[in-house]
């Protein structure tokens, strides 16, 4: 080794130099709400016997966005929002199977601007989607062999959950065992060339997705007596049941819940919504653990500060708040999500901010802190482009720059009918600091346009008041001007209050 050292001196020149640029590490957790220590504190929605130490410790030396919000609450169309940096409405996916490359136009990716930036860029597990084929891991992001998982096929279940026993998982590793091992060897030989090129890592973990998997062990953190029920297993009073309400197929599919109808305040038992949040719960604590080794991997090659971390969800969730289950809705449980970036120098002694943040601001706000300069920001028609973004850096709220007056609304939307059918309905919704507001809308599926004369039903929740969107008050003529104001910052969307204005 030591005869190779005057070799090396070129490289570690070059290593000086290049260490300018930071690697970047993108961590994805499947329906992951904010059930984390640090987002704890003021919400009595999560549940405060949480354990994820490895996320925590994150926090502490990340940006922390208490508020922030997904584009739409359900995994591919909410993903390929925040990885291309544009709201569904330009991808034009806006259902699990589909592609936006297809769909909205052939855009940059995060991960493939990284690449063209001349990073090494690798995926693991569920990152654009489930990684079944050559579109939904998005090939062209990647300049690695993408790791696809595990023993997902030794894991299948026909229960919503299950303790995975250790002898089984000693010959089986849980699949996102295998995602953590393989994200941990790609840090190591990446880190070990030298610096000579940063890397760009997209690791998707795959839990706390249903089914609701994880070590046995974990059980011990959760004792049974330690599980509370959710405080409002009823559907808000007034709420317009034809379009807000989702029946939530995706958790009634499984073998010991198929009685349940899904049907509005028809709530499921309360032994089952405990053993239910217990399992979600130890599946948090579980992935908790697997973030933690790949964490560690950077830290033992010695490149906390040169790595920028973001942690975030796809979107929120519900377990059992409404006597509702999973995603697929408008309601704040299922649209805000964990987001944090750490970026070393900056955020080293934590930054929690109670600002609006909508997560097409991730793209931007990566770039932005790895020095690669701002991105422009798309026109009206974007199908053309293959590089803008719909999102804004967070930068200026990382470096606490008052000069730059920041947005208060985060918009979401969420489709309720099938692309077939000709009728398509469209939850236009957004989250300010106070209100949340949404208008069900007639949707022309062959345009993907809304008709914002036509009008279904409205949903106000005056979080003020009444932060778990017990009571929609839509109607309740005190709100009336608060309800036309609402409509207006609807309609003017996400330019309007683009922070600094578009230039
Ligand atoms: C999409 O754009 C990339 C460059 O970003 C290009 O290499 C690729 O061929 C394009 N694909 C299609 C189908 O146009
Ligand atoms: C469900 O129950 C809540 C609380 O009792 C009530 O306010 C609401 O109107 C009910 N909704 C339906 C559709 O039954
Ligand atoms: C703060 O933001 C303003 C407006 O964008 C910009 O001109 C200024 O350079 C920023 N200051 C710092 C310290 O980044
Ligand atoms: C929309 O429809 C609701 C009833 O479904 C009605 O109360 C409301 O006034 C309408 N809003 C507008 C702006 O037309």
């Amino acid at each position: 080794m030591r005869a190779n050292l005057l070799l090396l001196i070129p490289f570690g020149l070059c290593s000086q130099l290049c260490s300018a640029r930071k690697n970047v590490l993108l961590i994805i957790v499947d329906d992951l709400r904010p059930e984390i220590g640090v987002y704890q504190d003021e919400s009595n929605q999560y549940f405060s016997g949480i354990k994820t130490p490895n996320m925590d410790a994150l926090a502490a030396r990340s940006f922390v966005a208490k508020r922030a919000h997904v584009q739409q609450a359900v995994c591919s169309p909410s993903r390929a929002s925040f990885l291309t940096g544009r709201r569904p409405d330009t991808t034009k996916t806006y259902r699990v199977a589909e592609n936006f490359r297809h769909l909205g136009g052939n855009f940059t990716s995060l991960p493939q601007y990284f690449k063209q930036k001349g990073y090494a860029t690798a995926g693991f597990g569920k990152v654009f989607h489930n990684a079944k084929n050559s579109e939904d891991i998005d090939e062209i992001s990647w300049t690695e062999p993408y790791f696809k998982t595990m023993n997902k096929d030794k894991w299948k279940s026909k229960v919503s959950w299950k303790a995975a026993s250790a002898t089984k998982r000693l010959k089986y590793p849980l699949p996102d065992e295998t995602i953590a091992t393989a994200a941990v060897e790609t840090i190591n030989r990446l880190a070990s060339k030298n610096n000579a090129k940063p890397f760009m890592l997209a690791v998707g973990f795959t839990k706390p997705h249903l089914p609701f998997i994880f070590p046995e062990e974990m059980f011990d953190l959760y004792p049974k007596t330690s599980i509370n029920l959710p405080n409002n297993p009823y559907v808000p009073s007034n709420m317009p049941s034809r379009y807000a309400w989702s029946r939530w197929a995706e958790l009634r599919k499984y073998q010991d819940i198929k009685g349940a109808t899904g049907l509005m305040n028809d709530t499921l038992p309360d032994d089952l919504v405990k053993q239910l949040r217990r399992a979600y719960f130890s599946c948090v604590s579980f992935t908790d653990m697997q973030i933690g080794r790949v964490l560690q991997a950077v830290s033992e090659q010695g490149l906390n500060d040169d790595t920028i971390i973001a942690l975030i969800g796809d979107h929120g969730y519900l377990l059992g708040e409404h006597g509702a289950w999973a995603k697929h809705s408008n309601f704040g449980l299922a649209t805000r999500a964990p987001f944090m970036v750490s970026v070393p120098g900056l955020t080293d002694d934590s930054i929690i901010s109670n600002e609006m943040v909508e997560f097409v601001d991730l793209f931007p706000t990566l770039v932005e802190a790895a020095g690669l300069g701002g991105l422009e920001v798309c026109p009206d028609d974007s199908t053309d482009i293959p590089l803008c973004v719909e999102g804004s850096s967070l930068m200026p709220l990382i470096t606490n720059n008052a000069s730059v007056p920041w947005k208060d609304i985060a918009f979401s939307q969420y489709p309720r009918t099938r692309r077939s059918t000709k009728k398509g309905v469209m939850g236009y919704s957004m989250t300010t600091q106070q209100y949340r507001y949404t208008e069900w809308k007639k949707f022309i599926p062959t345009t993907n346009e809304p008709r914002w004369n036509v009008n279904y039903s409205i949903e106000l929740y005056d979080l003020t008041s009444d932060p778990d969107e017990n009571h929609n008050v839509a109607e309740d003529s005190a709100y009336l001007e608060i309800r036309r104001d609402l409509q207006e910052k609807l309609r003017a969307g996400w330019r309007a209050v683009y922070p600094g204005g578009i230039k």
